[in-house]
């Protein structure tokens, strides 16, 4: 089965590729790097072309509200009347659990481009996760003045990007839901708490100040943002097994 996974080459891009690639699937690792650019629209008819799976794992070089929308809004114009024209049968792409719940303009990026992949009436599935555990030094450099990282306690359950990669391939293999599939890591406990906790680990001497007031990425968050409300598929590794791994790697 030929599988294209446009963003092949990102964090969770290439360790999908890499999943798929052993299960002895014929895999391309679209980016801009191997000539497939979906804001452009350059190489996309080319590498969905007899493809039965797209897995969209791409992801906006720039976080800022207006250019992450832009970003979403015309990838998903470009790839999905392509996918529809070679009768791609599942669509799959990466979301955010809680793009309903905040006004944080990268979840609204998201929402808008899951709007899109629902209206293009290809077979699909989205993947809502929550927070990687690879994304805690970025959250803690994001909330950080100085010194001092503002979080609120609001509830929190990060996934590791192996569990998140093994998930995406295997929703890839599967009949297309029509819907969403929430994922999670196994562990959920305030978020100003795991952020210190990964800190401490990594010898960060940030100290992580518990603020009901801050902010996420300057959006607004309440105690269930983060977080699957419902039935969710949940990682097997949790912050101190990914922290073993990543000091073992390191
Ligand atoms: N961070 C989180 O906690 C989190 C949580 C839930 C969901 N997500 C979602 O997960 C997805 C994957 O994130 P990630 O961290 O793995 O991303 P990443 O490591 O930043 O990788 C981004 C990928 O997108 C590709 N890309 C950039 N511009 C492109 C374009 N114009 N056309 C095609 N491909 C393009 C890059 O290709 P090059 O290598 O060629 O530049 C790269 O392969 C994203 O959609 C993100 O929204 C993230």
């Amino acid at each position: 089965m030929k599988i294209v996974v446009i963003g092949g080459t990102g964090l969770i891009g290439a360790k999908t590729v890499a999943i798929l690639r052993q299960g002895g699937h014929e895999v391309v690792a679209a980016s801009p790097k191997s000539g497939v650019n979906t804001i452009t629209g350059e190489g996309v008819k080319e590498a969905v072309a007899g493809a039965q799976v797209v897995i969209d794992l791409a992801n906006s070089p720039s976080f800022e509200d207006k250019a992450v929308l832009e970003f979403f809004e015309t990838s998903g114009r470009n790839l999905l009347p392509a996918e529809a024209t070679a009768s791609v049968r599942h669509h799959i792409a990466l979301s955010i659990v809680g793009t309903d719940r905040t006004d944080n303009g990268y979840f609204r990026a998201k929402l808008a481009q899951e709007k899109l992949i629902a209206a293009s009436g290809i077979p699909y599935t989205i993947i809502r996760a929550t927070q990687f555990m690879e994304f805690l030094g970025g959250i803690a450099d994001s909330s950080a003045d100085r010194n001092i990282v503002r979080l609120p306690p609001i509830l929190f359950q990060p996934i590791a990007a192996d569990d998140v990669a093994a998930i995406v391939a295997d929703v890839a293999l599967a009949a297309p839901r029509g819907g969403i599939v929430e994922i999670a890591g196994p562990e959920r406990a305030p978020f100003n708490e795991i952020v210190a906790r990964y800190l401490k680990a990594v010898g960060d001497p940030r100290q992580v100040l518990r603020d009901p007031e801050a902010r996420y990425w300057g959006g607004r968050v309440e105690e269930l943002s983060l977080v699957p409300l419902g039935e969710a598929r949940l990682g097997h590794i949790g912050l101190d097994e990914w922290l073993r791994r990543s000091q073992t790697k390191a």
